[in-house]
């Protein structure tokens, strides 16, 4: 899978993903990302990639040309003048003739806080794709224009606002190449991890199966697979009850964890 990121501050992505998953999967070839720098499209001896707001206001905004020209360069989306024959020239002056881009071969997606939630299930449908686009907004805001008629697609990872999008670009490829077949090795499962069942993790503990008089649940030391497939579900789901409860309302729940549940309180809504 490939990630073509754009973004005005390459550099940061360095470190995030020289290591541990995201550099491993990086050199198994199982992903591949490239940066692009938004301000090499940018032109003028300035290179000058943000300007005012139209209408006043405090900060600034990312002007769309260096951003389309990047994505287009990258994606090989030809910009062509629109033709007579087009519909939208409707909207075409003489001073400014409108410009498409040929269809974008992949999605194209502007983190924003605007956007639609990142979650679980969009990291599964975004690892469906061969190939994402991410736009890494900046300053007070991006041009309308690139959400309007560049990016296909506009995500948010939660209900805060960063300085940009290249810490939501770092997690949307670590949480999607974490779904990659071969990504994670041999040992480990994503398709147990929190989330991905649409409930909490149940507890891990590892030995000594003593630590400063804290005990690991006897359970777990039995070596009776059944019963700790149990008590594992049921952690799952008691965990969840008490800090997700939102979460059980969509999970797949069977007749057992129904019955279960209930016997913490919980009745289904
Ligand atoms: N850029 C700034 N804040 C963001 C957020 N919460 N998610 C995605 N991109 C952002």
């Amino acid at each position: 899978m490939r990630f073509d990121i754009f973004t005005l501050f390459p550099a940061m992505f360095e470190g995030p993903f020289s290591d541990s998953i995201i550099a491993r999967a990086l050199s198994a070839g199982i992903i591949q990302v490239q940066t692009h720098n938004v301000r090499d499209f940018a032109e003028g001896k300035h290179q000058v990639t943000d300007d005012y707001p139209y209408g006043g206001g405090g900060g600034m905004v990312m002007k769309p040309d260096p951003i389309f020209r990047a994505v287009e360069a990258a994606l090989e989306m030809s910009a062509r003048q629109a033709g007579a024959d087009q519909a939208d020239t409707a909207q075409a002056t003489e001073e400014e003739p409108l410009f498409i881009s040929t269809p974008a071969p992949c999605p194209i997606i502007l983190l924003s806080p605007q956007g639609r939630p990142f979650d679980q299930r969009v990291a599964a449908e975004l690892a469906g794709h061969e190939r994402l686009a991410l736009i890494c907004g900046r300053y007070e805001g991006v041009d309308e224009r690139v959400r309007l008629h560049l990016a296909t697609d506009e995500i948010s990872i939660g209900d805060y606002v960063l300085s940009g999008g290249e810490l939501a670009a770092m997690v949307i490829v670590d949480a999607v190449t974490r779904l990659l077949p071969g990504a994670l090795g041999f040992e480990a499962a994503p398709a147990q991890d929190s989330h991905a069942t649409g409930l909490l993790e149940y507890p891990h503990f590892t030995r000594p199966p003593s630590f400063r008089g804290y005990h690991v649940p006897e359970i777990l030391l039995s070596g009776h697979h059944g019963r700790v497939a149990q008590w594992r579900r049921h952690e799952s789901l008691r965990r969840t009850l008490a800090r997700r409860p939102d979460l059980l309302a969509r999970a797949v729940l069977g007749k057992k964890d129904l019955v279960f549940l209930r016997t913490l309180g919980w009745e289904k809504p």
